[in-house]
């Protein structure tokens, strides 16, 4: 019987579950869609029912004897989580209210009228800053509203996977709620006070390997199997990636993007705690808000059935012809940070096309990772793409073009789970370097680079046209 650990990767808008060998070969995968709704302008909501069924389909997808192909032995699960995200949940573990997502604003204006010094003490604690993207403004809204138990999305799939029988959440985890200090290593009294979120609505915090407790009543899976290993899902592609030393940067393109290098020690601008196995390993760290989501949106306005479609439109012609469209439907995320700036297509001529539109936004998704990459400190020698848009070649290309350097863009699809898993693995014993043996598929700059100071230059006009706050 062949040896594997069961990883679930839960993201926004899918959940997969991937079978995976010692030596990171994978066995078996299964996927579910899972729901989301937009109520009101900036409220981004999920349901947290439907998201732990869409974890038991993609489960159970994975799992038939056709998909693993045999008998297999799983020996621990891996968990690569959705973060920011919040669901609340009461003593009998019912959901309380809605999942709010890590892209739900509703809490901008009360996160305005803090005082500066919680900014101050946010920066100095988490190394990130006050916004409606993170946990603590979420929980504080669903603890006005009820007296729940409050978790991450890891926290939630913990709970459900262990019966109800766990309250716990992973560092990394914890590490984007602006409450999780990230010297201590442990919950802020400070910032736990400035947000008003009750240290005991909150789980208890592990380890990134610490265990999480075991399986107990999950449908098709025996009792008993421990949660090995649980990463938030841009850190498990990160440890996918082989991420592991300053100068490797890799980017995740999904709904939005993250943009992450490991760094040495804690800073207090832009830090996240990516793991903590026996030592923290910090990472710096960039959000983008719209990329994937920029895709899709530009897909529909342009009538088109998929993400596919408008890359292959854009591809049609040679550039964008001066047309530029900045993707701040929900305002810009890093490094601009500014919730207010609305979205723009600037730059369009009598001569313009629905293909150069469609174009403006493959760009506009490769111009905001060059805006993070831009800000890392020392030498970028590649990027380590992936995420669903990867499969794109006009948008690596675009990429390596725009950023001057490689993109090396993965060859698998589930690299978070895979992260996750190879963590799991190398908890349970087995030596593992699985990025070592992967293959990439590379691009180098091109000839589309030669106008790169100018595009850049057209970019950087485009963001500052629609900015409410000034840099
Ligand atoms: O920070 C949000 C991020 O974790 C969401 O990831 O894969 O659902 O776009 P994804």
């Amino acid at each position: 019987m062949v040896q594997a650990v069961l990883a679930v990767d839960q993201g926004t808008t899918n959940s997969k579950a991937v079978l995976v060998a010692a030596d990171g070969q994978v066995l078996a995968t299964g996927s579910a869609p899972v729901g989301l709704s937009t109520p009101r302008p900036g409220w981004v909501e999920q349901d947290a029912e439907d998201l732990w069924q869409s974890v038991l389909r993609a489960i159970s997808a994975c799992l038939t004897p056709a998909a693993a192909g045999g008998a297999v032995d799983i020996v621990g699960i891996a968990l690569s989580t959705q973060r920011e995200s919040v669901v609340g949940w009461d003593a009998a573990g019912k959901p309380v209210g809605p999942v709010l997502g890590w892209q739900d604003v509703r809490t901008t204006s009360w996160c305005a009228q803090l005082p500066p010094t919680v900014d101050d003490l946010v920066r100095r604690r988490t190394g990130l800053r006050v916004d409606a993207m993170f946990s603590a403004p979420k929980m504080r809204w669903l603890l006005d509203r009820s007296d729940a138990l409050v978790g991450t999305v890891d926290s939630w799939l913990i709970h459900r996977l262990t019966g109800g029988r766990e309250h716990l959440t992973e560092a990394g985890n914890a590490s984007r709620t602006l409450l999780y200090d990230l010297i201590a290593l442990d919950w802020s009294d400070e910032l736990l006070d400035a947000f008003g979120v009750p240290r005991g609505a909150l789980p208890e915090v592990r380890v990134s390997d610490g265990g999480f407790g075991a399986t107990s009543g999950v449908p098709g899976v025996r009792d008993g199997i421990p949660i090995v290993a649980v990463l938030a899902d841009s850190h498990a592609a990160m440890y996918g990636q082989g991420c592991t030393r300053a100068g490797l940067v890799k980017a995740t393109y999904g709904t939005g993007s993250s943009v992450m290098t490991p760094v040495e020690g804690f800073v207090e601008s832009g830090c996240t705690l990516a793991w903590l196995t026996d030592r923290p390993v910090y990472a710096l760290e960039g959000n983008i808000v719209s990329s994937g989501a920029a895709l899709a949106w530009t897909a529909d306005l342009l009538g088109l059935p998929d993400v596919g479609a408008l890359t292959a439109l854009a591809a049609t012609v040679p550039s964008a012809e001066g047309v530029v469209l900045v993707p701040a439907f929900a305002g810009l995320g890093a490094p601009h940070w500014d919730r207010e700036a609305r979205a723009a297509v600037s730059g369009m001529s009598s001569s313009t096309t629905r293909a150069h539109v469609a174009r403006a936004a493959v760009e506009a998704v490769a111009h905001q990772i060059c805006d993070i990459a831009d800000t890392i400190p020392g030498a970028v020698s590649s990027l380590r793409a992936d995420g669903g848009a990867t499969v794109s070649e006009l948008l690596m290309q675009t990429q390596a073009d725009l950023l001057g350097h490689r993109v090396e863009a993965a060859d698998v699809p589930e690299i978070s789970a895979l992260g996750a898993a190879e963590l799991a693995w190398t908890t349970l014993g087995e030596t593992t370097d699985w990025a070592a043996k992967r293959t990439f598929r590379t691009f180098e700059p091109g000839p589309g680079a030669g106008d790169r100071g100018r595009r850049r230059a057209a970019w950087a006009q485009a963001v500052a046209s629609v900015r409410v706050k000034r840099a």
